[in-house]
């Protein structure tokens, strides 16, 4: 064959569009493992932007509606977005992974396959979260429930913690899900570099015991049981961030309230690799009005992005933050302004290689999805430019910090 320099250059683009698609190009290999207030992947920096997308083993799930997950993750990829938090649950149900406590529905998991295997074609790493605080998708209310059922003296939805039953259920899931052999790839989750972090729980709180000891007790428990099935991968709490006891004097960051975690001690247990928050300021603290919440919401990141590195001496993830066209007076401007302010906060300490890692909006929808909407979806098709452009940005600068 005889090419010219312009038809050689154009075959070798065509070749590598033909990789991207196929995926090859991205195929995740290594994992992503802590390193003081950083992350580092093949021993470079790994500084990241990324989502949330609860319901992608959901969709999988159903032959008609799976094509979303792949639409959702090729978008995201063609912004730069390199994480994605979803459920690793659905317990009981109409739609149960765990149908009920150890019986599993295989087509279920098979979803869950799915969206591993198509996270890595699209480069993204995922954060498998096992339960839920709320009772969407089972959560602690499933499990106290199924207690129950087997004759155990549960009161409340927060025995989840403490009753012995419930918490061997729990193990078994955590143990189910961590050895799980992908049908699709042939390879165990606990052996995939694709999963970039196992999550306890969604949004945990304890508020029978703002003394904060039954969840602390909780999270040593189960973060040491999550490394002694897989030591490879990094783990997180999954909580919104809420000071407690051991920091009297950080509470004044609160919104008001405590809910019966701790960040400080909570992320102090040696088994959790990196710290997480929310920022839900119009929720949290509805009688702010704008300046007052935009004032919280300011304080909250700067002082965890400090007790991260002063205290912990371990990665933030701003792992939850959204504004809902829904909320009174919602503007686009005024949700470009809040994406901005967690972007540019995050940004300003990883450039300094500071604990500020990554921020994960909540929540991505691909289209055809109206009965997920719930006003803090982006839809990157019908996302107005200047929105898909702050993303894309803070994908770009952050990438830009990984070498
Ligand atoms: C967690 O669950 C409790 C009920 O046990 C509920 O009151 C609380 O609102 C839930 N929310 C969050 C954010 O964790």
């Amino acid at each position: 064959m005889n090419m010219s320099g312009k038809e050689l250059l154009c075959c070798m683009a065509f070749l590598a569009l033909l990789a991207f698609e196929q995926g090859s190009s991205c195929q995740i290999d290594s994992f992503a493992r802590p390193s003081g207030t950083s992350f580092l992947v093949n021993g470079l920096p790994f500084y990241a932007n990324g989502f949330n997308a609860y319901w992608l083993m959901d969709k999988a799930f159903d032959p008609y509606e799976r094509d979303k997950v792949t639409s959702a993750m090729k978008e995201a990829s063609s912004y730069g977005l390199t994480i994605v938090r979803t459920w690793a649950f659905s317990d009981g149900g109409g739609r149960a992974l765990q149908i009920s406590p150890g019986n599993y529905n295989e087509e279920m998991f098979k979803a869950l396959d799915f969206v591993v295997s198509e996270a890595s074609k699209y480069g993204l790493r995922l954060i498998l979260c096992l339960v839920n605080n709320w009772s969407a998708y089972g959560g602690k209310y499933q499990y106290v429930q199924w207690a129950r059922n087997a004759g155990q003296y549960v009161n409340s939805e927060d025995d989840f913690f403490s009753n012995d039953v419930v918490k061997s259920f729990y193990k078994n899931h955590i143990k189910k899900v961590l050895t799980r052999i992908n049908t699709i790839t042939g390879v165990a989750y606990k052996d995939d570099p694709t999963i970039f972090a196992w999550e306890l729980m969604n949004e945990p709180r304890c508020q029978s015991d703002l003394s904060g000891r039954t969840l602390q007790a909780w999270i040593s428990e189960m973060a040491a049981y999550v490394k002694s099935v897989d030591s490879s991968h990094m783990l997180d709490v999954g909580m919104e961030g809420f000071y407690g006891e051991s920091t009297p004097e950080r509470k004044q960051f609160n919104p008001g309230y405590e809910v019966g975690s701790d960040f400080i001690s909570n992320h102090q247990v040696p088994d959790i690799d990196f710290a997480t928050i929310h920022a839900y300021p119009e929720q949290w603290a509805p009688g702010l009005n704008e300046e007052g919440q935009q004032a919280f919401l300011e304080k909250w990141l700067e002082s965890h992005i400090q007790d991260a590195g002063d205290i912990l001496k371990k990665p933030l993830i701003v792992e939850e933050f959204g504004k809902s066209s829904r909320g009174s007076g919602f503007t686009v401007a005024k949700r470009d302004a809040f994406y901005s302010t967690i972007y540019d906060s995050i940004y300003a300490s990883a450039r300094v290689r500071g604990p500020g890692a990554g921020g994960l909006f909540w929540q991505l929808l691909a289209q055809g999805m109206d009965g997920n909407r719930d006003g803090y979806e982006i839809i990157f098709s019908e996302c107005p430019a200047s929105t898909v452009d702050i993303i894309s940005q803070q994908s770009h600068r952050m990438a830009a910090l990984n070498n």
